[in-house]
């Protein structure tokens, strides 16, 4: 999904959804994955958990790791600094 934006040639960054659109989803998909998280546990008081409760962490821990990485490298990859994020060097 974001791999063709780890480039500094031409300018592919500027395909990266808005750092507004990336910060939103990783604050939203936080939510779910941490209500996962939270099953996990509350299940785990009376009985082991079925296996998709176990792994339902999983897809939105990946979601997170692929919009958080984006939002990291985005300003450092746009070679200008990204003005939203007050990292300008
Ligand atoms: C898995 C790898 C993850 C990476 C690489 C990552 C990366 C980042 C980065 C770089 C930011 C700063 C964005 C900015 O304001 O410039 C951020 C913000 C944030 N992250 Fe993550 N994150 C990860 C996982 C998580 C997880 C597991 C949670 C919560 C369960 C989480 C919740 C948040 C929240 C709430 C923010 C603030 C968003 C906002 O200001 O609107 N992140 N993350």
């Amino acid at each position: 999904m974001c791999a063709e934006f780890f480039t500094t040639q031409g300018s592919p960054i500027a395909e990266c959804p808005p750092p507004r659109l990336l910060k939103q989803t990783h604050r939203t998909i936080s939510v779910f994955f941490t209500l996962t998280v939270v099953a996990n546990f509350i299940v785990r008081v009376w009985r082991a958990p079925p296996d998709w409760i176990t792994y339902a962490p999983l897809p939105p821990l990946f979601i997170l790791m692929v919009t958080g990485l984006c939002m990291f490298a985005r300003p450092y990859l746009s070679g200008r600094g990204d003005r939203s994020s007050g990292l300008n060097a």
